[in-house]
């Protein structure tokens, strides 16, 4: 919502502190603020410090000479020869990471798009500017910041060519290791400047990182080795699991649940840069259930959960069919390989009515998936058996049961190659909450002995349930769970 000239739909950022005149005021963003507070909603903003658009201010003037001020905000070098860029370092969107710039026979380095230009964080200068707006928010009420590709603020002073690893990618690139110009320690001494400023303000506001850290160990260090970096680091690696696969999400969830910096887990499904949980995880005969299993997994296990718009509803990645209706660049650069992230983008699904009823303009930017027709919140809202009724009945218990929002979590599943079992609990009074998910497509039998965890009950008062509605207490160490089945229940 800052100003820009959405090459990359906003993460192109002109103006750190203002809000794009598409969208509304400065005077509309401290309304919506207020007005959230009153009920209880606090706002956090996203901060894109990595890069600025090429129409910021900034970067006009230090394109226009060598001798400018600013030529040091941003990452300059000479070619290595005649039409020759200074290395190897490939853009997260395709190509060279470097552009000529004929003003003045340098290249810039950008890790995204060309008009995205890499600033250049070695520079106190640019440090100060980015801090100074993100006080600008705080100021102005905000909670927190999610900040944006923030492994990727410091590159290798020396240009040292990034590792080549055997094939091509989407861009028809050799790929590449990006040893270089990715997760460089000087990352962490930001966070913690980052970490100072948000401290100094009242009511904990929150940093979230967003990075795909490679494994735990560089996932954990984003907590700061005294907690004193990120509050909440997106876990990457969960949310990269592209299979419904018990083991696999059950050594993720016990790796982070046992991290170094007792830091608390942060996990997310789906967002605006891949394909929707619903077809990610859905086998094509079962997609509403596992939508709800994949519900359950993210609002029951430890974690902050983060949820993307239209998840609770089931609503489905719809790419472009054409080359000629892409919207985002990746996907005209990558066609057909990569179609970029149009398809999990399109406008969220109210009702039955034109457009889902999210505009009522000509057309909408994306185009309406013809599946808002039965799957809209308006629909959903009168079925109780639909996703979006699903997702409220989990997190009206999230607010009932403590033991879900901050309890313990304790494996249970063992090496079951089908079903993730754990329970959650709450040192002292409130109930133990039992979750078993069956990741196939049979049913499962399962017993446990919850004994051997100090929890004393043998059968579990199911709280929710799915297939079917919650009924009678099941014996806990004889249990038949349906194909995708879930359940959730107190132990007594
Ligand atoms: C991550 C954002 O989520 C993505 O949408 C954007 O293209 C890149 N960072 C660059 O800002």
């Amino acid at each position: 919502m800052y100003p820009s000239p959405l090459v990359d739909f906003g993460y192109d950022i002109s103006d750190y502190t203002s809000i794009d005149p598409l969208y509304g005021t400065l005077a509309d963003f401290d309304r919506m603020v207020s007005e959230a507070k009153k009920r209880n909603i606090r706002v956090i903003m996203d901060f894109v410090p990595n890069h600025t658009s090429d129409q910021h201010p900034w970067f006009k003037e230090s394109r226009s000479s060598r001798t400018n001020p600013k030529r040091d905000w941003y990452i300059w070098r000479d070619g290595k020869g005649p039409g020759q860029p200074p290395n190897n370092w490939q853009s997260w969107f395709g190509h060279s990471a470097w552009k000529f710039d004929s003003t003045t026979n340098q290249y810039y380095y950008h890790h995204f798009y060309t008009e995205q230009p890499d600033l250049n964080w070695r520079n106190p200068q640019v440090r100060k500017a980015m801090y100074d707006a993100m006080r600008f928010w705080l100021d102005r009420g905000v909670a927190g910041f999610r900040i944006d590709a923030v492994s990727r603020l410091f590159e290798d002073p020396n240009l040292h060519d990034d590792p080549i690893l055997p094939g091509k990618n989407a861009y028809g690139d050799p790929n590449i290791a990006h040893k270089y110009t990715d997760n460089l320690p000087e990352v962490h001494e930001v966070l913690r400047e980052m970490r100072r400023i948000v401290d100094e303000y009242p009511g904990n506001p929150v940093l979230i990182s967003e990075a795909d850290e490679p494994n735990i160990t560089e996932l954990t260090k984003m907590y700061g080795s005294n907690n004193d970096e990120v509050q909440l680091p997106m876990d990457f690696q969960i949310a990269d699991v592209n299979r419904l696969s018990a083991p696999d999400f059950r050594q993720l969830l016990n790796e982070i649940d046992r991290n170094a910096a007792g830091g608390q887990p942060h996990y997310f499904f789906s967002n605006h840069d891949q394909p929707r949980q619903w077809d990610r995880y859905g086998d094509g005969v079962h997609n509403d259930q596992i939508a709800k299993l994949i519900a359950a997994l993210l609002l029951t296990t430890r974690a902050t959960p983060l949820m993307y718009y239209g998840e609770e509803i089931g609503m489905r990645t719809t790419d472009p069919v054409r080359k000629e209706d892409v919207q985002d660049p990746i996907g005209k650069i990558g066609w057909p390989q990569e179609k970029g992230r149009d398809g999990e983008r399109t406008p969220m699904q109210w009702d039955a009515s034109k457009d889902a009823g999210f505009s009522k303009a000509e057309g909408t930017w994306l185009p309406v998936p013809p599946s808002a027709a039965n799957y809209n919140v308006n629909a959903e809202s009168h079925d109780p058996g639909s996703i979006l009724s699903f997702y409220k009945r989990l997190l009206s218990l999230r607010r009932s049961e403590a033991a879900l929002r901050d309890g313990l979590y304790q494996p249970l599943s063992g090496e079951d190659p089908f079903v993730l079992a754990y329970l959650r609990k709450k040192p002292g009074n409130g109930n133990t909450i039992f979750v078993v998910l069956n990741m196939s497509a049979q049913f499962r039998k399962v017993r446990f002995d919850l004994e051997r965890y100090g929890v004393r009950g043998k059968v579990v008062e199911p709280l929710i349930s799915a297939p079917g509605s919650a009924g009678r207490p099941l014996s806990i160490s004889d249990l038949n769970i349906p194909p995708f089945g879930i359940l959730i229940g107190a132990v007594h």
